[in-house]
């Protein structure tokens, strides 16, 4: 059950939209994404958003266009190609589900993305909030994208006091969103929303005193603005200890392995690597001789060079980094392998923990 909202009755909303989306054109960031209302980049550019910042997106957005400048073209993608452009991006999900749902507009659309709510949520990967930012911005119709910037906003504009770390929260926020939209202009609405929250409207401290719709704002007057949202706290991440090798075959070619194509970082590549399950195992010979149990891999274990942590959303991984050399070379029966050079490795995605392994590699090689 939805709760009732009583605090819209006391929004002037007309004026509301007309504050909001005045100071939305003036102080509009220039951002790629906005040069054209093209549904495809408006798309790429919201699945990039999730999760990462606007400075971050800004170049590997450029980069996925010009690679792949239409639906066409990313529909007939190679698969590592358009890892690669997501390379360091993370939840690298995104964009497999992305190519598959472009796959899907291409084949039953003919290649024109949806514009009605029912379809365009059927999409791999199209949660509501993508698909009310396509309909909106692309489509100008008057759907609400409700992300956790959006959530924050509106929490302190209607002093909203639901957890927006809920998912049932959402549907709160979208009704409100339902009442308050400019039917005119939807598209900046929106749009004018996510940047309130990214420019004024911020996490901690928020510049109430430079906020065009501060007169409508019900945590302003009330002066609880840095009370809300109301945001639980998600549980610790587990800790997982790995083993990785930068091995090398006598020719200098690095090992490399392909991770299968389902559950974290599917598709991307990394260094040959063993969870760790006990101190002891760190030891050398014992690493060697896991790396014989789990993947049939002869090698030597040369010396330990370091220790890398990457934080996941819901994992650590605490990765010891070792050099070895491959004793004697045969295919592994399970998963893909490949002996790479560092120019041939250019052409795979390694996910960021396995680019800070090679960089540290690099490193000290270069000062021995
Ligand atoms: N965050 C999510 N979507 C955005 C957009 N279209 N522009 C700026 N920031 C965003």
């Amino acid at each position: 059950m939805l709760i009732e909202l009583k605090t819209i009755e006391k929004i002037n909303i007309n004026k509301f939209q007309r504050d909001l989306i005045a100071w939305f054109k003036q102080e509009q960031r220039d951002l790629p994404w906005r040069k054209d209302q093209d549904p495809y980049k408006v798309w790429v550019s919201e699945i990039m958003l999730q999760q990462t910042r606007v400075d971050t997106v800004i170049p590997y957005f450029n980069r996925f266009i010009e690679w792949f400048p239409t639906i066409e073209s990313l529909a007939d993608a190679d698969e590592d190609k358009v890892l690669k452009a997501w390379e360091g991006l993370g939840y690298y999900s995104r964009v497999r589900n992305l190519q598959s749902a472009v796959k899907e507009v291409k084949e039953k659309y003919m290649g024109k993305v949806p514009n009605t709510p029912d379809e365009i949520a059927k999409l791999k990967g199209v949660g509501p909030y993508t698909a009310g930012a396509i309909l909106s911005i692309a489509y100008g119709l008057p759907e609400p994208a409700v992300d956790g910037n959006v959530m924050r906003v509106l929490s302190r504009i209607l002093s909203i006091w639901e957890d927006i770390a809920k998912p049932s929260s959402r549907k709160v926020f979208e009704k409100a969103v339902r009442e308050l939209i400019s039917h005119e202009e939807p598209s900046e609405f929106n749009q004018a929303l996510m940047e309130l929250g990214a420019l004024v409207c911020t996490p901690t401290s928020p510049s109430c005193l430079l906020c065009p719709v501060r007169d409508h704002c019900q945590a302003f007057s009330e002066g609880v603005q840095n009370d809300l949202p109301v945001k639980t706290k998600k549980n610790k991440q587990r800790v997982i200890e790995l083993a990785t090798v930068v091995l090398t075959d006598d020719s200098g070619k690095f090992l490399i392995h392909k991770r299968p194509d389902n559950g974290l970082l599917a598709n991307l590549w990394e260094c040959p690597n063993i969870e760790i399950h006990h101190p002891m195992q760190t030891e050398r010979e014992k690493i060697a001789d896991l790396f014989m149990d789990s993947h049939h891999l002869d090698i030597e274990i040369e010396k330990a060079i370091g220790q890398i942590e990457h934080v996941f959303s819901h994992l650590v991984w605490n990765i010891k980094v070792y050099t070895g050399k491959i004793r004697t070379f045969h295919q592994p029966g399970n998963g893909e392998w490949k002996l790479a050079s560092l120019e041939e490795m250019e052409n795979y995605a390694f996910p960021v923990p396995y680019q800070k392994v090679f960089k540290m590699y690099k490193e000290k090689n270069e000062r021995h």
